[in-house]
């Protein structure tokens, strides 16, 4: 049966603004917000954590299946500890890139990943939201921007945010991260067939928010 709540669905590559984009998309439509991302960030902190070995494909899904986590409106909570500020971090990104590839994980994630969908509507963020996750949703937007300005983002934040950052090495790193979500066997980083190919390039956060809820106003 056709699921009434309707979600927008927001996927691209990393750093292309698609988590800003999304909050600001939902809280203008007054609707819950999915950020897919931290779910993979929480279980490579929690694999760093337990010290799991990453490429144990079995332990690391078990990982994703019992991780205790909340999100609440300012952060996220890891059996009941503040990670928000850790998950961000480079080296957590890294790992959760690496164990992405595993199907017993994104398998372990996916129900978890379902249940954000509740009334009034959901924005969902991540890689395979419009083509895995939420393949009925309402709206699909594949969000991209050039590698060198999203760098150039990322080393902002990072900077804004206490931690050390070299633009190069970013850019390197993300080079690194894109080739591996797209040339992966499963859920590769892809437009939905049906999504909208938003370049936020020389858009400000503003402009690309404002073209998704014009395309929202025309569904
Ligand atoms: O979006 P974010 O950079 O927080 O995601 C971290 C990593 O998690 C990505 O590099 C990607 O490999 C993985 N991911 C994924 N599917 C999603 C969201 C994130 O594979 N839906």
């Amino acid at each position: 049966m056709k699921n009434s709540v309707p979600v927008i669905t927001i996927d691209g590559p990393t750093a292309s603004g698609k988590g800003t984009v999304a909050h600001r998309v939902a809280q203008t439509l007054g609707w819950g917000v999915l950020d897919s991302g931290a779910l993979y960030r929480l279980t490579a902190l929690s694999v760093l954590q337990k010290g799991i070995d990453p490429a144990d494909p079995r332990a690391v899904a078990q990982v994703a299946e019992s991780l205790d986590v909340a999100f609440h409106s300012t952060g996220v909570l890891l059996e009941g500890c503040e990670v928000s500020a850790f998950i961000r971090q480079e080296e957590v990104g890294n790992l959760a890139s690496r164990l992405a590839p595993n199907p017993a994980l994104r398998a372990a994630l996916l129900e978890r990943q379902r249940a954000f969908r509740q009334a009034p509507g959901l924005v969902a963020d991540g890689r395979d939201m419009g083509t895995i996750v939420f393949q009925d949703a309402n709206l699909k937007i594949f969000l991209v921007a050039d590698v060198r300005a999203r760098a150039q983002r990322r080393c902002k934040q990072l900077i804004d945010k206490g931690f050390s950052a070299n633009l190069e090495d970013l850019l390197a790193d993300m080079r690194e991260r894109d080739a591996r979500d797209i040339k992966r066997a499963v859920a590769p980083l892809l437009p939905a067939q049906d999504a909208h190919v938003v370049d936020s390039s020389t858009l400000t956060i503003e402009q690309t928010v404002q073209s998704i809820l014009d395309l929202w106003s025309r569904v």
